[in-house]
């Protein structure tokens, strides 16, 4: 199949572009588009063949639910059943990286929902995915429009390495601004299960219910037989092909052990923008200051696909903290260096 690739850098000017996207989407094509968290691979969500063209297309196996997109908080009354707390969750978190887990109805099929009696609705802020879903006028099935296996992609250039000749069409909206995919939660009775930390951290959602949980496999490595209550959690998401370790302990304990890493073997390092000279024999992706959290969230999918595009034998990256946007950081990596993390 051809891809059309084309830029977005105007939504008004370029209207007629976007109703040519919206028009492959109704028809059951597909359209890479533009979001605040990763770039999205589109569907027409409620129909059947669409999810099918994804799965296809990412080489994703289908009992991984897909993510719905709509253009206003409201609209999720046509796909999903909503309550108070759905919209105490729109009222402060929409649009913008939250994606919140609710009983489906009948208009969605089930192979979007992986074949589950819940759906998952997120209503984006990118200015270019709001248009797009509102010109559409019904909702997109949409997971990250990596081939599975890949980190999501946070730029159009991410999205043609993984998705050229699989897709319709590529819009190009820029860099994503956050970089890691939206926060993900299940309301269950009064309370809130965090499935995917994101941009959207825990303690803002607390402020909002004071019944928040974190779901196991956020943290931790889930055991052969347990069954995780999102199903995209069993997925090794994203493994380099050198291997990654995560390094713990107190900062200058960590720079000299990659000192002398680098200066014995090809290493490739998701190092603090104020390491690069104490490590200038290693091969240096550097993903921010140590402070700043949304820089690093910002840079990591890039500096990954980075990293793995070197001849490294290893890839080295800090351990994240647990907390505020670090949990999202740290679920991210401990699950892409397979739970290997070494305390130096
Ligand atoms: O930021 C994002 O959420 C991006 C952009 C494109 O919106 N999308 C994204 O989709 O990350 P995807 O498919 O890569 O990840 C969706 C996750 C999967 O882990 C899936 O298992 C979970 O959401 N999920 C979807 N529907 C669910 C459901 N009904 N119950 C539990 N988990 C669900
Ligand atoms: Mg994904």
């Amino acid at each position: 199949m051809k891809t059309e690739h084309i830029k977005i850098t105007d939504i008004v000017a370029q209207e007629k572009d976007l109703c040519r996207a919206a028009a492959i989407l109704r028809s059951g094509g597909l359209v890479v588009f533009p979001t605040e968290t990763v770039y999205g691979l589109g569907g027409n969500a409620t129909r059947d063949e669409a999810a099918k063209k994804i799965y296809a297309a990412k080489g994703r196996p289908s009992d991984n639910p897909l993510i719905i997109h709509i253009a206003d908080p409201t609209d999720a009354e046509q796909y999903a059943v909503t309550n108070a707390l759905y919209y105490r969750l729109a009222k402060a978190f929409m649009p913008g990286p939250l994606t919140v887990i609710l009983p489906r109805k009948n208009t969605i099929p089930k192979s979007t929902t992986g074949g589950l009696d819940s759906v998952a609705v997120r209503c984006p802020s990118h200015p270019v995915a709001h248009r797009l879903i509102e010109l559409c006028g019904v909702a997109i099935a949409a997971p990250s429009a990596n081939l599975s296996g890949k980190p999501s992609p946070t730029s159009a250039a991410h999205v043609a390495q993984d998705m050229d000749g699989r897709v319709d069409m590529i819009l190009d909206g820029g860099e994503s601004e956050i970089g890691l995919e939206s926060t993900i939660v299940k309301i269950e009775g009064d309370g809130l299960i965090l499935l995917r930390p994101g941009g959207i951290t825990r303690d803002a959602l607390s402020l909002l219910c004071d019944k928040v949980t974190v779901a196991d496999a956020v943290l931790h490595q889930l055991a052969e037989n347990e069954r995780p209550l999102s199903p995209g959690m069993k997925y090794r998401h994203y493994a380099p092909t050198a291997p990654l370790v995560l390094l713990s302990g107190n900062e200058a304990d960590v720079l000299r052990y990659l000192q002398t890493e680098a200066a014995s073997r090809k290493c490739a390092i998701l190092c603090y923008d104020e390491e690069c000279e104490a490590l200038a024999s290693g091969i240096l992706f550097p993903v921010g200051k140590k402070d700043d959290l949304a820089k690093q969230a910002h840079r990591l999918f890039a500096a990954l696909r980075e990293a793995d595009g070197t001849d490294a034998e290893i890839i080295y990256a800090h351990l994240p903290p647990q907390d505020g946007l670090g949990l999202a950081l740290y679920n991210r990596l401990i699950r892409a260096a397979a739970h290997t993390v070494k305390e130096v």
